[in-house]
């Protein structure tokens, strides 16, 4: 058997793992500031739930989706994304009825059949929010700042963040405006790779994200969008920057941020930073997608959120030189003189974990020496020390591994003595 992981993923060992925990921990904490509860749905789904949702012509949809056919010969996709699951699953559930509001937010790992490389997984790890039910332009603002706040909160530098904000129009402007990149990319079509050129016929928006310098120069030329918003668009696209200046969120306004998902309309946002990240500098985007909850027969219900990267934060963290705090693995070790005490020393260690007191020993039989080096591996600060004399007069040891005093305890006070000596 082939005993590594598939290419484009990776196991989370401890040190990794506990770096998504406490990603978790702070969004959590964030996200109930702003009023979102936790939602889990599931890791696959019927395929036209992303289909329709992300759109055919999406990189997505068309070449990374992980498809195939249970057995009783249902199209199932692996999600690439969170969003078409939470809207499918509010929409199944009645959560927006009447207008309610529903704020919703989750975590948990995606895929994507892309050409892995640093930051781009085939399995990656998001947390996202998604409110839905308002159109307000504050809930944009409010969804904006809480990605902000998130990035700003694990430590990552307001100065080495670039938050880039757009508007992609709707029903009403955003058709004349496909065409319109379409027309141009039809009449530039030699100077455009074949890619490009294709896209012309598919989604023109996507060639604004080519990355090949031709292109980008050809590009620049392009109608923007900003130029073609409907009125309603542009107001609302307006007070969305009102309400950022207002909170003090800095943004850079960026006409040919598209995103790679067909359900947006309106604002569109994207972090990037340009430390220890490479091409894939995006540790998080998001948007407004009105149009979604229509798409799967519902009724209008807005609708916007985000979503972030763990694998690029991380990194992003790193680059920033922020450490993730390792607690201690145990406050206690509780070390035996020799085997005959054994029986003692498991139940004193049981009755310590009881009381809530992180407590290890050992159980491989190692010298009381050994013991000794593990209990300061594991960032132990106190040592119970029990031998077959201490067991006798119903005593202990109780060793402060800072100061390096030692006294004795009887062991009917163990619990209470080892917890107000480590206060
Ligand atoms: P997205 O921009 O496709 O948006 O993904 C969000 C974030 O997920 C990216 O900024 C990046 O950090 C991370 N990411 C995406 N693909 C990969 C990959 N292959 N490997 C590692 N990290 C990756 C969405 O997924 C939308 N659902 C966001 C959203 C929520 N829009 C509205 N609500």
């Amino acid at each position: 058997m082939n005993a590594q992981a598939p290419k484009g993923t990776a196991d989370m060992l401890p040190a990794v793992a506990r770096a998504w925990e406490h990603m978790q921990r702070v969004a959590q904490e964030l996200f109930a500031r702003y009023g979102y509860e936790p939602v889990y749905t599931p890791l696959f789904e019927h395929t036209d739930v992303f289909t329709r949702g992300i759109g055919e012509a999406t990189d997505i949809v068309s070449k990374e989706m992980y498809t195939f056919e249970d057995k009783a010969g249902r199209s199932i996709t692996l999600r690439p994304e969170g969003t078409a699951s939470v809207v499918r699953s509010a929409l199944e559930h009645n959560l927006t009825a009447n207008g309610a509001q529903a704020k919703l937010y989750y975590a948990g790992p995606m895929f994507r059949y892309e050409r892995p490389q640093k930051g781009r997984m085939r399995q990656f790890w998001q947390i996202g929010i998604e409110c839905l039910g308002s159109d307000g332009a504050t809930a944009d603002a409010e969804v904006i700042t809480v990605l902000w706040r998130y990035f700003e909160t694990l430590g990552i530098p307001a100065g080495s963040m670039r938050l880039l904000l757009n508007s992609m129009g709707d029903e009403q402007c955003r058709p004349a405006y496909r065409d319109s990149v379409a027309a141009f990319i039809r009449a530039r079509s030699a100077e455009l790779c074949d890619e490009c050129v294709r896209r012309a016929e598919s989604n023109p928006l996507r060639a604004f994200d080519c990355k090949k310098d031709g292109c980008r120069t050809v590009m620049a030329d392009a109608p923007l969008l900003r130029d073609a918003l409907c009125d309603a668009c542009a107001a609302h696209y307006a007070e969305v920057k009102t309400h950022l200046n207002g909170l003090g969120i800095p943004y850079v306004e960026d006409s040919t941020l598209v995103r790679g998902l067909d359900y947006y309309t309106r604002t569109v946002f994207e972090i990037q930073v340009d430390a220890g990240l490479g091409s894939q500098n995006a540790i998080g985007g998001g948007g407004r997608y009105d149009r979604l909850m229509q798409e799967y027969g519902g009724p209008p219900t807005p609708g916007l959120g985000f979503a972030l990267g763990f694998e690029r934060t991380l990194l992003a963290l790193e680059a920033a030189g922020v450490d993730i705090p390792a607690p201690p693995r145990a406050d206690v070790f509780v070390a035996r003189v020799d085997d005959s005490v054994l029986a003692e020393v498991f139940a004193l260690a049981q009755r310590l974990r009881d009381a809530g007191i992180a407590t290890e020993l050992d159980h491989q039989g190692r010298s009381l020496k050994s013991q000794f080096k593990q209990a300061d591996r594991l960032g132990a600060r106190r040592v119970a020390v029990v031998g077959p004399d201490e067991i006798a007069s119903g005593e202990f040891t109780l060793r402060d591994m800072e100061s390096k005093q030692e006294r004795r305890v009887a062991l009917s006070e163990a619990v209470a003595a080892v917890t107000a000596s480590l206060v």
